[in-house]
């Protein structure tokens, strides 16, 4: 008869992640391309995310949002976790917590335990910028010189800074929030790094841009079509920025995986693919681009709209690393989940 063991489990909150490397934006490219160029090739296994959401009775639009999303990463990451997430308008309005907070699961799937449980908000913001810095490192034009960045809070943060590792020929960086003191204190954190410019309007940011990246909370659309420049690169992260027609005019639109996407209501890219206005053909998969079945940029005056639906994949293999580099440091807190287990 074998004894029993009591699986140990790796708790680690935010401080221990961040003391672990996760804000490394560098690795997190790497990494955030290795994830999507292992979902291409067929080695993820990641079903639909479950998402509950929770409307404001008054404006019918979504006010919390709760969402499960499990994956499992084949050779070489070899790992199976879930991420946990969920967001609340309620604590934009309150300022006392982020806007959206996540707990992600790794787990030993041969001794089904769970190995580690850890803080996923901050890996959160850095994959989600890093999906937009491999997007714009594959789609945008090499020679994009000037990039508007829409949103100053905490995915504007990562997305600017993986954006600008990826396209290192940026020259001018505008930057623009309705709270003029979040930008310029996001401007002021870059300094010295890269040169951002606060400007006055969202207008005056994303007129004659290479690249725009939007990372706000709206729910009401507010960028022009007739704003964007021909050839110019979007990296759509908030996902109600853009006006319909920005939409419909792109000459391509690249999503990081449509099948996960199209059932997400709200979001404008959904409901004009629901109205029949947008069709599966007309949509392209980033993951197709990375492994070669489908080209990416065609000419420089090919206009490229990406969008971001946020993908597990992507966290896990960030969140690998830093229950890794953790273990080795000695970080965190062990739990067990028993000390002898009742029935077995
Ligand atoms: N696609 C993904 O994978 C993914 C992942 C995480 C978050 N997100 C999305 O990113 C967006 C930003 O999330 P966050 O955590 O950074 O939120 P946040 O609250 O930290 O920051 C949002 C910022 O947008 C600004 N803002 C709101 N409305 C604006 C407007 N109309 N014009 C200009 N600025 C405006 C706010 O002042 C704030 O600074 C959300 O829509 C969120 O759902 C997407």
């Amino acid at each position: 008869m074998p004894t029993h063991t009591a699986p140990e489990i790796l708790f680690l909150q935010q401080e221990d992640v961040v003391l672990a490397g996760a804000t490394d934006m560098a690795k997190a490219l790497r990494e955030v391309e290795q994830a999507l160029t292992m979902t291409g090739r067929g080695d993820v296994i990641q079903p639909a995310k479950t998402v509950l959401e929770f409307p404001d009775p008054e404006s019918g639009q979504r006010r919390y949002l709760a969402v499960s999303m499990p994956a499992h990463l084949g050779e070489p990451v070899h790992r199976t976790g879930i991420k946990w997430a969920a967001e609340s308008l309620d604590n934009v309005q309150r300022g006392d917590l982020p806007y959206g907070i996540d707990l992600i699961i790794l787990h030993d799937l041969q001794r089904a335990c769970p190995v580690a449980i850890m803080d996923g908000t901050i890996i959160t913001a850095v994959r989600t910028g890093a999906a937009a810095g491999v997007a714009a490192r594959h789609l945008a034009r090499p020679d994009s010189r000037t990039a508007a960045f829409i949103g100053a809070g905490v995915i504007g943060r990562t997305a600017l800074e993986a954006i600008a590792l990826a396209l290192p020929g940026l020259q001018e960086l505008r930057l623009f929030d309705l709270n003029r003191a979040k930008a310029e204190a996001l401007a002021a954190e870059f300094a010295g790094r890269w040169p951002v410019n606060v400007v006055q309007s969202v207008e005056a940011a994303v007129t004659g841009a290479d690249v725009i990246a939007t990372m706000t909370t709206t729910r009401t659309p507010f960028i022009q079509a007739g704003w964007l420049k021909p050839g110019c690169f979007v990296a759509a992260i908030g996902k109600n920025e853009f006006e319909a027609q920005a939409l419909l005019d792109a000459d391509r639109l690249v999503v990081d995986n449509w099948e996960q996407f199209k059932h997400y209501p709200a979001a404008m890219l959904t409901r004009l693919y629901q109205e029949g206005k947008i069709a599966d053909r007309d949509i392209t998969n980033l993951p197709d681009i990375l492994v070669g079945r489908v080209p990416g940029r065609q000419s420089p005056e090919e206009r490229i709209h990406f969008l971001s639906f946020g993908l597990a994949c992507e966290d896990l293999i960030i969140a690998e690393r830093v229950y890794r580099q953790a273990v080795a440091l000695d970080l965190g807190q062990k739990l067990s989940l028993w000390k002898k287990p009742l029935w077995m």
